[in-house]
């Protein structure tokens, strides 16, 4: 039995000031002579817009938006940066390669008694780092962590390809994380995590990293962006999503209709209802903000958590399964009672 459980006591979210609409895409697409349609990018992806930095703001940088969203969700927990022991920060598309974003946002924030890392999972880092939080403050050797999952796609979006541009979006969201009672009810309960380094092909940034430096030619062929096999990611997304909410629910002997709210990565609208019918969820059930946001990778679950928390439907004592996947591949699902 551990020493003590990890609960949730705040969550906050914020976003670029920039909305980009389908139709804005499809101008822009139409500039390459690439074509789309706002019904196309609606019906197949569910997105109708999403938020994008503004190049050169350093009020958008992604450390800058993990802080907007910190002090949103310390505010909530009541907590002062000072009070953070360490701060997990999720993402793929960092401020700079070092230092971390933890200690950019760490900087920025005045957390001065917190150790802070950075962790690269994609789009399931929020519930890596999560889980990670959890682990150390079940032992004791954390008593108040920040859990941010935060990224600048726009960054690293690959506009010569159609399939995947329509897709991504920026954003931010976080949690505080605190120490309770071993025996309390309002805790996470657990993670179940994986991941398949042998399917790295299906979405991968080619070059850009230390084994091909990014080179004029490199830029010039998009090799420094996102390349991605939309329609196979989907087929193991439905599977795999499926597959680990299950094994969840299972390891707690919680039957699907016992779930109060289920939160899925928001990659696709198809994806999420796919999974939802599989696992005899309603869709009532299952939040969203992939309308309006797109994909934000590791900040979808955070920030659909904080629109739910903020908007009273996610109450007291319910229970709550997070289920995630992304490039390398990644997986995980976590579940834990308000
Ligand atoms: N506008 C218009 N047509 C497009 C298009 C676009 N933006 N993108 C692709 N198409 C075309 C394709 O070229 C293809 O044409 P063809 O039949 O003439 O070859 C057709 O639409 C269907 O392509 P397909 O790839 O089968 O579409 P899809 O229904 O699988 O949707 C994705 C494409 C990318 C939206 C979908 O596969 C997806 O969301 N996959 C998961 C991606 C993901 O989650 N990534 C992040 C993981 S964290």
């Amino acid at each position: 039995m551990a020493t003590y459980a990890a609960t949730i006591t705040g969550t906050g979210s914020a976003f670029p000031a920039g909305i980009v609409t389908n139709q804005d895409i499809v101008e822009k697409l139409a500039a390459s002579g690439i074509e789309t349609s706002d019904q196309w990018i609606r019906e197949r992806s569910g997105i109708r817009e999403r938020r994008m930095a503004a190049p050169g703001n350093a009020e958008e940088h992604n450390s800058s938006l993990g802080l907007a969203a910190s002090r949103a969700a310390l505010e909530m927990a009541g907590k002062k940066p000072e009070d953070i022991d360490l701060i997990a920060y999720a993402t793929c598309t960092p401020d700079t390669v070092i230092p971390s974003t933890s200690c950019w946002l760490q900087h920025k924030l005045g957390a001065v008694n917190a150790w802070a890392m950075d962790l690269n999972a994609a789009c399931s880092g929020f519930l890596y780092c999560l889980s990670i939080a959890d682990q150390f403050i079940q032992t004791g050797q954390v008593k108040t962590a920040l859990v941010i999952g935060a990224e600048v796609l726009s960054s690293i979006i690959n506009w010569s390809d159609r399939s995947s541009c329509i897709l991504f979006g920026d954003a931010a969201g976080a949690v505080v994380v605190e120490r309770a009672e071993a025996d309390t009810p309002h805790r996470i309960l657990s993670a179940t995590l994986r991941s398949d380094g042998n399917l790295w092909e299906l979405l991968h940034i080619p070059c850009g990293g230390s084994r091909y430096p990014a080179t004029a030619d490199i830029i010039r062929d998009h090799l420094n962006k996102i390349h991605m096999n939309g329609r196979e990611v989907f087929k193991i997304a439905v599977r795999t999503l499926t597959s680990f909410a299950k094994q969840t629910l299972k390891k707690h002997k919680i039957a699907p209709e016992e779930l109060d709210w289920f939160i899925p990565h928001q990659a696709n609208i198809r994806i999420i209802e796919a999974v939802a019918e599989r696992l005899s969820i309603p869709m009532e059930k299952v939040l969203v903000n992939i309308e309006r946001f797109g994909n934000t990778s590791s900040a979808t679950i955070p920030t659909v958590l904080d629109e739910a928390v903020r908007a009273g439907k996610i109450q007291k004592g319910q229970t709550v399964l997070m289920d995630a996947f992304g490039s390398g591949l990644t997986f995980g699902a976590l579940l834990l009672r308000w």
